[in-house]
């Protein structure tokens, strides 16, 4: 469904992402890892056409179809979806109201709010989101983990056809992590979707299945393989890991 094909990516004049190639089929959930400023970050906005990524060469097909030229709200039209790392405030839109256009600009088709509240309130009794919340500005002074949980609250209601979730679980509390960890579980198993998981930490995947793990230093993926990957970084760290298995340069 999605390839990701020799992409190399500047930002702000600089080579960040220096020939990538990954394949997510329909379904499938990988994992991806690797140091700070490795470059995760990057490859994930490049996919999803963050205006800040400027892709150099290479390509990233979506379905059938390259996507490397169109606009990121093409792209979610398409059924991409991003969790932000870091999630931006924006004053004056209301969360609900924001959600309710996401909604009907990725789906083409007019909201029944009744319904679509009915929604927003089973998320977020999973979730365990503040009630209070929904009536604010998108995300303005949700505190960090309130900023992710409502990420995930955006993925469930959009029903994208491949998610990348850039460290759901940073900034989360223990049983947020497991309430974000079922949430994702259930919203891929209900859409089917493809799942590209960025994290650091082994924590999440004890509530979660990933079938690939990738990865990158230096703007390359240097090592892939199954869930034994996770567990071997951990125990050895990055650099000594990357060292007697990668390929890193
Ligand atoms: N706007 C920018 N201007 C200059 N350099 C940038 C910019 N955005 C990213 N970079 C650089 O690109 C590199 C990769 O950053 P990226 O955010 O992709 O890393 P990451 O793997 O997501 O790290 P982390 O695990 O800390 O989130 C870093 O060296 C970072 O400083
Ligand atoms: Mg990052």
């Amino acid at each position: 469904m999605l390839e990701i094909k020799d992409l190399h990516v500047e930002v702000e004049g600089k080579e960040i992402i220096r020939g990538v190639n990954l394949k997510i089929n329909d379904g499938e959930f990988h994992v991806l890892m690797g140091h700070n400023g490795s470059g995760k970050t990057t490859l994930a906005k490049a996919v999803m056409g963050h205006p800040s990524t400027k892709i150099k060469s290479g390509d990233i097909i979506f379905n059938g179809q390259s996507v490397k030229d169109m606009s990121a709200d093409k792209r979610a039209k398409l059924g991409l979806f991003l969790e932000f790392q870091a999630p931006v405030e924006v004053e004056g839109v209301g969360f609900v109201n924001f959600l309710r256009a996401a909604r009907e600009s990725t789906t083409g088709s007019t909201v029944d709010i009744k319904q679509f509240m009915a929604e927003i309130r089973e998320y977020t009794d999973k979730l365990a989101i503040s009630g209070g919340i929904i009536g604010r500005s998108l995300n303005q002074g949700f505190s960090g983990g309130e900023k992710k949980k409502a990420e995930i609250l955006q993925m469930a209601l959009l029903k994208p056809k491949l998610a990348i979730l850039d460290e759901p679980d940073s900034g989360l509390d223990i049983d947020a992590v497991k309430a974000v960890a079922e949430s994702i579980n259930e919203i891929y198993n209900k859409q089917k979707m493809g799942l590209l998981l960025i994290t650091h930490y082994s924590r999440i995947l004890n509530y979660m299945k990933p079938e690939y793990v990738h990865v990158m230093a230096g703007g390359k993926m240097v090592a892939e393989g199954g869930q034994d990957l996770i567990l071997k970084l951990e125990k050895e760290g990055y650099d000594s890991f990357i060292k007697s298995n990668g390929k890193r340069n």
